[in-house]
């Protein structure tokens, strides 16, 4: 049986990944010259296939460590992960053993490392609480790069968070102190709240401020989804037009995760050729299955948000006039600032560019059919 093409929810690369030729020459040449990166895109666009794919034809040639803050919640805990997750990039037991004796001699007696059943590394650790000198593990890629002579590339994902935790504000610019010595090092950091992102390296009163190269990563335009489309289907036995394949990167904005989404509902559904009816058809599918979701989004939306999303969907823009407050009831000019910011911080819109968007292409639909009643 052929299989389907089009993947979502996990990394792309290869003849899944489509085009940001550009990205990847810029990411390339950051990395093999240790340059720092910065790169911010809102959730599920391609930051981490991005970043992979770069890597991915640097195969050897460079040292990557991969450390996600999501889920973490202090200083200490970032330590543990990132320490883990940059002595990972040594392949052998003993070459674990080597760099930990060299580089980490205060903290050696809390490292135990073994082999598990598929041969892959396992380090275990037991940092005494304030005891432990933080920078030795923050200075451990410069040292193996240094000494392997290969560039070291360590990718720190949602690093917005840093600045939630406890102290954060303190750790940052330890991070900062440290980070900006190494010369064999690159320091790639991503994150998918755009405004937080940018307060934290565009001013200048912050210790990242101008950190690296700062990548605002757009959509894949329509003309390169179009072709990576038709020939997605092509490859797999199934055709389908450039017009039709127009109408499914239109009917989800050009967001990558939905693109692929429902180009993998579309190529289950059809037998040969896709056609129009089988996009409608699977886009009605699609929306099926973000009902569930998109009823978490809204059910505890206040008067006031629900109304602000009637007047924005039915196409008004100027939500502070008088006519559309009192039009759709929106309450004060000074409750708009209000709802905006609920209605960013619950992520059901972005208003980062200053044009403000819908974050979810399944949600404009949704909201007329359930709240202003015409689909
Ligand atoms: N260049 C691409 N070509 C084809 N599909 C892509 C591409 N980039 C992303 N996608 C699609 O979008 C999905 C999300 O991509 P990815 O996980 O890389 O995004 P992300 O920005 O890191 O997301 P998150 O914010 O959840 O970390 C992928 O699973 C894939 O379906
Ligand atoms: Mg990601």
């Amino acid at each position: 049986m052929t299989k389907n093409p089009f993947k979502f929810g996990e990394i792309v690369d290869g003849d899944s990944f489509c085009n940001r030729t550009k990205e990847i020459a810029r990411l390339k040449q950051a990395f093999t010259d240790s340059q720092n990166v910065v790169l911010i895109s809102p959730r599920r666009w391609g930051k981490s296939s991005l970043v992979n794919e770069s890597i991915s034809r640097y195969k050897g040639k460079l040292l990557v460590s991969h450390t996600d803050c999501f889920g973490i919640t202090s200083p200490e805990q970032f330590l543990e992960v990132y320490l883990k997750s940059v002595l990972k990039t040594e392949s052998k037991l003993a070459t674990v053993a080597k760099t930990v004796k060299e580089f980490l001699k205060n903290i050696a007696p809390y490292i135990s490392f073994s082999v598990g059943e598929s041969e892959e590394i396992k380090i275990g650790l037991s940092l005494p609480k304030g005891k432990f000198d933080d920078t030795e593990i923050l200075t451990l890629p410069q040292r193996m790069a240094e000494t392997k002579d290969i560039p070291f590339v360590v990718c720190v994902d949602e690093f917005q968070k840093i600045q939630e935790w406890p102290e954060g504000g303190k750790f940052l610019e330890k991070l900062r102190a440290v980070w900006q010595k190494h010369q064999n090092v690159s320091y790639c950091l991503y994150g998918s709240k755009r405004h937080l992102m940018s307060g934290i390296f565009n001013d200048s009163s912050k210790p990242f401020f101008r950190f690296g190269d700062t990548l605002f990563l757009e959509k894949i335009s329509t003309n390169h989804w179009v072709k990576f489309i038709v020939d997605q289907f092509l490859g797999s036995g199934k055709k389908i037009t450039e017009e039709v394949a127009i109408l499914i990167v239109e009917g989800v904005r050009a967001h990558s995760y939905y693109v692929q989404y429902l180009c993998r509902l579309c190529w289950g559904n059809s037998e040969k050729v896709v056609t129009e009816s089988i996009v409608r058809e699977s886009f009605n599918q699609l929306l099926a299955d973000m009902l569930s979701l998109f009823r978490a989004q809204t059910e505890s939306l206040t008067r006031y948000q629900v109304n602000y999303l009637i007047a924005f969907i039915s196409g008004e823009r100027k939500m502070s006039s008088n006519r559309v407050i009192h039009h759709y009831q929106l309450g004060s000019p000074g409750n708009i600032k209000r709802i905006e910011k609920s209605l960013q911080d619950s992520e059901i819109m972005d208003f980062f560019t200053g044009v403000p968007e819908l974050t979810e292409p399944y949600f404009e639909p949704l909201f007329r059919k359930h709240f202003i009643g015409n689909s």
